[in-house]
């Protein structure tokens, strides 16, 4: 590992990263975790100002980076970082939109699985069509973390979708009828890359908004349900 680092992408050295790393898509998001969520975060990364820190939470080392929106942005830093800085575990940590009846505005969503519209899983030329999973583990821990902690969690499919903007009532209707949760645009890669370089991977979601009813969270009240997320991220066995 140690002659390929640093990466095109990521400018930190080797050993920098711990072995699990927590994945906004949004790099101030990164900062913000990392300044109000760990003990002594220090910067290891900030090519393209994707931002990247290491901190502890209660005495173990954590990382925290941003990866950018879409699953080709996703590919890139969750493959540099399980392939060439030694990590095991990438949680991301973002938002959905719901286009189920079962999670609402506030809730938090494990994706069980995740379907996706992108072309980026052709590169692995498979014979059929590839259900990319969460690591059972890390879902199962999840799974009782959140019921420890007295917080509702929906569990099951999301939809990972390139097009943000062509997400209309026909495209909703018909993945709704799959029984999918919500959509956001970067896990199902995470879960390829994960499954392809034998790493553990999970994926966890604040309800921002609602396509069926057309509800979004206000800013301020995003930050409701994203600390509850954080925690549970955070506190959870990895
Ligand atoms: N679509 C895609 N990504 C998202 C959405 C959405 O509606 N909400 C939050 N992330």
């Amino acid at each position: 590992m140690s002659s390929q680092v640093p990466t095109p992408h990521i400018s930190a050295a080797e050993g920098d990263f711990a072995k699990v790393v927590l994945m906004p898509g949004d790099p101030l998001r990164a900062r913000f975790i990392a300044e109000n969520f760990l003990e002594e975060p220090k910067l290891v990364t900030s090519v393209r100002n994707v931002l990247g820190y290491t901190g502890t939470y209660k005495g173990e080392p954590i990382s925290v980076m941003a990866s950018g929106m879409g699953m080709p942005s996703m590919g890139i830093y969750a493959t540099e970082l399980y392939k060439f800085y030694g990590v095991e575990t990438i949680i991301r940590v973002g938002s959905a939109g719901s286009i189920s009846p079962k999670a609402d505005l506030y809730d938090i969503v494990l994706a069980q699985g995740a379907c996706t519209t992108s072309a980026w899983q052709n590169q692995y030329h498979l014979p059929g069509t590839y259900a990319p999973i969460a690591d059972f583990d890390l879902l199962q821990s999840a799974v009782k973390r959140a019921a420890e902690m007295n917080t509702k969690v929906v569990v099951g499919n999301i939809l990972s979708n390139d097009a943000f903007y062509g997400e209309d009532e026909n495209f909703v209707s018909a993945w709704q009828r799959m029984g999918v949760l919500g959509i956001e645009m970067e896990t199902a890669a995470l879960y390829m890359i994960a499954a392809d370089l034998g790493k553990k991977a999970l994926g966890i979601f604040a309800i921002s908004d609602n396509l069926i009813t057309g509800k979004s969270l206000p800013s301020k009240e995003r930050e409701v349900g994203f600390g509850t997320m954080m925690e549970l991220a955070l506190s959870m066995e990895k």
